[in-house]
């Protein structure tokens, strides 16, 4: 068995990484650290922290991270307008290099030879902890009990922790996996791993039925500067509180619910719910002001590196130079992305439909119909000629 003296623990402060504290102290005989971070999943950390201590760890760090989050992971993906298969903005997926990142800074200052998270062998979650850690430190290992472990079920869990003075949450547990933060919650398991099976309303919790939302149309502005978004209604504000307004916004109007079947990494297909309002909302305000300052091949290629980039996303290439290289490559493109885009919410949708931008690359001048049209149609013809030069000799000598 592996030596392990400290290790620093992924909390959540749940049943699962409760036990994990417990069990790690068991089998190696060290001491456990843990780390919890506030992502913007809408609990208090304080009892968190409390708890950590009170089921056994030595020391428990607590930390808002919602900015760091926003700024230098979420923005980066957002200024591709990066989706992983066309539909899942990520929210799960760029918080857990961030989580690591800390929880590594964490290990080099206690000392700490090794890292936990309370993942399972068959997600996304453990592969994006164990390759961003070995990324920023080669030496860490990574320990993932719940792949490892003995206990099968939740009632041998619950078991476990009863013998340990774990505390056991009393009211009886939503059948779903869930993941929450700033940028989107993730729902999976239970009823809904049948493909066919409706996700019941009270699944969701950010969003309101589109059957139950306003019978009126809600106009928004956002604007945009160098890509991100800096005010709503021409109010300025800071990323942590423009993303919970526009959360606020888009969820009463229901907009922003994601259901989907998708490629986990493991090579598993899995059904999961997203409830992600600001960042739909935000995405398609995005992609209007995008199709308007950007000249064609840029904004193609923007579209097709995208998927790559949401793909490194998912399978925790974070810390990769594939990513920071594609992040350079969305800078450039996003040095004039500014601009004001207006926003309709109507009953689950949210629809780009005024927008306007000193950068823009569109001409009146030139689309036009009407008698200011400055585009020389006489060119046309050439243009056509020269165009369809190569399927006119192909057309030859087919016949
Ligand atoms: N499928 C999503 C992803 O891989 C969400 C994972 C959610 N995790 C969870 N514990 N419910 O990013």
């Amino acid at each position: 068995m592996m030596d392990i003296k400290k290790v620093v623990l992924a909390y959540s402060g749940g049943l699962d990484t409760s036990v994990i504290v417990k069990w790690l102290q068991d089998k190696y005989g060290c001491e456990v650290i843990t780390y919890t971070a506030d992502l913007g999943q809408n609990e208090d950390l304080e009892p968190i922290k409390e708890k950590a201590l009170k089921v056994g760890a030595t020391k428990a760090y607590i930390e808002d991270v919602r900015e760091e989050f926003l700024k230098d992971y979420v923005m980066k993906a957002f200024k591709f307008g990066a989706l992983y298969e066309g539909k899942y903005p990520l929210a799960t997926a760029l918080g857990r290099p961030l989580i690591t990142k800390k929880m590594i800074e964490i290990a080099k200052k206690e000392n700490a030879d090794a890292i936990a998270h309370g993942s399972t062998g068959k997600g996304n979650d453990q592969v994006r902890f164990d390759v961003s850690a070995v990324a920023l430190k080669p030496d860490i290992k990574v320990l993932a009990p719940v792949r490892e472990w003995e206990l099968k079920s939740r009632d041998e869990e619950i078991e476990y922790a009863k013998k340990h003075n774990i505390p056991v949450p009393v009211t009886k547990e939503k059948p779903y996996s869930i993941d929450r933060n700033i940028w989107g919650l993730s729902i999976e398991a239970g009823p809904l791993e049948d493909p066919f099976f409706e996700p019941p309303e009270d699944i969701y919790s950010l969003t309101v039925s589109p059957k139950e939302a306003p019978d009126e149309p809600e106009y928004i502005t956002i604007d945009f500067e160098e890509g991100m978004p800096v005010a709503i209604n021409s109010q300025r504000m800071g990323l942590v509180e423009l993303v919970e307004k526009a959360n606020e916004i888009a969820g009463r109007h229901g907009v922003g619910r994601i259901d989907m079947i998708e490629n986990r990494l493991v090579g598993i297909k899995s059904r999961e719910i997203y409830e992600a309002p600001a960042a739909v909302l935000l995405l398609e305000a995005k992609r209007s002001l995008d199709e308007l300052i950007l000249d064609r091949e840029s904004l193609h290629l923007k579209d097709q590196l995208a998927q790559k980039y949401a793909e490194l996303v998912y399978y925790g290439y974070w810390f990769s130079e594939t990513r920071e290289a594609l992040d350079a490559f969305a800078d450039v493109l996003n040095k004039r992305a500014t601009g004001t885009v207006k926003v309709k919410l109507y009953k689950g949708t949210a629809t780009a439909v005024a927008r306007k931008s000193d950068y823009a690359l569109y001409s009146k001048q030139l689309a036009t119909y009407d008698p200011t049209d400055t585009f020389n149609h006489k060119y046309g013809e050439a243009f056509c000629y020269i165009w369809g030069l190569p399927l006119k000799v192909l057309g030859q000598i087919r016949k």
